[in-house]
């Protein structure tokens, strides 16, 4: 594509706030030629009629430069030190700071704030204290991420002097072989993985939390949020990427707490206990609950249909949201169960084999681990947008040797239409939504002698397709604000930009 003209932002998003931002009218990225590397020649054709589909569907979508002010905040790096958010580090977060720029930039109409992929709750927590916010709902599919979030949100009904006594009694938990539960899982039989020893405190601290007779419910929440907090840091194992690895000497970061006053020195699991359970207690001593004002819930449900996951009940009425901020799964292949599943395993979420694989069957399509049962989802209201699909998808599930992964394009944005279809009904009319995403990108590299050479090179501008069937789902004055550019994973050159889509329901608010 050759010139793309520069213009004002011209939309129905706040002009104040951002009135030097200017918006480019086309939504590809600015190495959009690098992005496709050199693709082998009996594959020139098909890869530039693919370009040319993503090209179309990217013009006319104006693209805002926000890296100076988002570009920190669509990762997760401040959830390792702001207060409660710190207590359990998801990688998969954003900054608690993003939902206040988008509420201050969107507006939250008649104060309900929804957040369809909650994971944490950073967006709840974050946006409860907030005049403009009557309720902040969230909905979370994993049960690890839901517990997390439930317990953080409730914390701040829990009395820190108390916390401290069942703390130091929590400590002294009492260790019996015998009587111990291990998880079915493999992982912990791994000798690699868990020192018999290690692992034996691990489940007789958790037992001591199950069984205290004088916890309340939000306080073993509490409690088992802290245990699962320090699991992966006493394990020889990492989060790395798609999948728990084997640490096998690489350094990692640590997750677990240290509090200021009263740390204790060591690194086994009592010591680790102590140490993340007072640090979380001093954010509770310092967090002013008086300026908590709007209910904030988090139900265990399904983005894709809004619903309840035990009652099938919809958990929103039609028209009652005023701002829909999230961040979806992105189409990295991450599994999610498979990345949580010591902490799934050790606190009970997951019990055995087929609970494990039921788990993973429910999550949004953006993994290729599991069979998915099939969904209804039909593709309604804009053919160029899911001729683009389904052009990608059927490209990458011809050429890749793992043909589910070419399958996951397509039920991915399968998925994400549902979502944002959903949206549109439980929005307000002229209420934004806001989805941090990134785009990825796909290729095949094959052994030519002793080198690896690049076959072809697939960039799927996600932001530019989720805008497309946001536009399918009725939203209007569809924006990319582009926060950073990441660098693909699978390729040695070019970028993958992490961006904020936003749309408003048309309307007035
Ligand atoms: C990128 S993370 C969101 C993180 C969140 N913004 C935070 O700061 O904690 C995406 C979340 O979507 C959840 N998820 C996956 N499939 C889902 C589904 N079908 N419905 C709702 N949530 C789902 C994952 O478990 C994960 O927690």
């Amino acid at each position: 594509l050759a010139a793309v003209s520069v213009s004002e932002a011209a939309s129905g998003i706040n002009p104040d706030t951002r009135a030097s931002s200017r918006a480019v009218q086309s939504a590809l990225p600015a190495c959009w030629e690098e992005a496709w590397g050199q693709p082998s020649r009996f594959l020139t054709k098909q890869v530039s009629a693919l370009r040319e589909q993503i090209e179309t569907l990217a013009l006319g979508i104006p693209t805002l430069d926000r890296s100076e002010d988002l570009g920190s905040l669509v990762g997760s790096a401040a959830l390792r030190s702001a207060a409660l958010h710190r207590w359990y580090y998801y990688k998969e977060g954003f900054a608690p700071e993003l939902p206040h720029i988008i509420a201050d930039e969107l507006g939250t109409g008649g104060g309900v704030v929804l957040d369809p992929f909650a994971g944490v709750g950073t967006s709840l927590l974050a946006l409860r204290s907030r005049g403009d916010c009557s309720s902040v709902i969230g909905i979370e599919y994993s049960p690890f991420a839901h517990f997390v979030a439930t317990a953080k949100l409730s914390a701040h009904l829990l009395d820190p002097t108390r916390l401290r006594v069942h703390a130091e009694a929590l400590t002294g938990f009492k260790r019996d072989g015998r009587k111990l539960r291990i998880p079915a899982l493999s992982s912990f039989a791994d000798p690699r993985i868990f020192d018999r020893s290690d692992l034996y405190d691990l489940l007789a601290a958790r037992d001591a939390i199950v069984t205290a007779p004088a916890l309340s419910n939000d306080e073993r929440s509490f409690f088992l949020l802290g245990l699962a907090a320090i699991v992966e840091d006493t394990s020889g194992a990492m989060k790395d990427g798609r999948a728990l690895r084997i640490r096998n000497g690489r350094r990692r970061r640590p997750n677990a707490l240290t509090p200021t006053e009263d740390a204790r020195d060591g690194d086994g699991v009592r010591v680790m206990l102590h140490n993340q359970w007072l640090a979380m207690i001093e954010d509770l001593e310092t967090s002013p609950t008086a300026e908590i004002s709007a209910e904030a819930q988090v139900v265990r449900g399904d983005a894709r249909t809004l619903a309840n996951l035990e009652s099938s009940d919809s958990v929103i009425a039609d028209g009652s949201v005023g701002l829909a901020v999230f961040s979806p799964p992105y189409l990295n292949c991450i599994d999610y169960t498979e990345v949580y599943k010591l902490e799934l395993w050790l606190l009970g979420m997951v019990q055995d084999q087929s609970g494990f694989r039921r788990l993973r069957e429910g999550t949004l399509r953006s993994h290729p681990s599991v069979r998915f049962p099939q969904r209804q989802t039909p593709f309604i209201g804009r053919a160029d947008v899911f001729a683009v699909v389904e052009a990608i998808s059927s490209f990458l599930e011809e050429r890749l040797p793992r043909a589910p992964v070419g399958r996951m394009v397509l039920h991915y944005f399968q998925d994400m239409h549902e979502v944002l279809t959903r949206l549109a009904h439980v929005l307000e009319p002229g209420a934004a939504m806001a989805c941090v995403v990134a785009n990825s990108t796909f290729s095949r590299r094959a052994r030519v002698g002793d080198a690896l050479s690049e076959d072809w090179r697939v960039p799927v501008l996600t932001d530019v397709l989720l805008a497309r069937l946001a536009e399918a789902a009725g939203f209007e004055s569809l924006e990319i604000w582009s926060a950073r550019d990441l660098r693909p994973r699978n390729v040695s050159t070019g970028s993958a930009r992490e961006s904020v889509v936003v749309g408003r329901m048309g309307g007035s608010q």
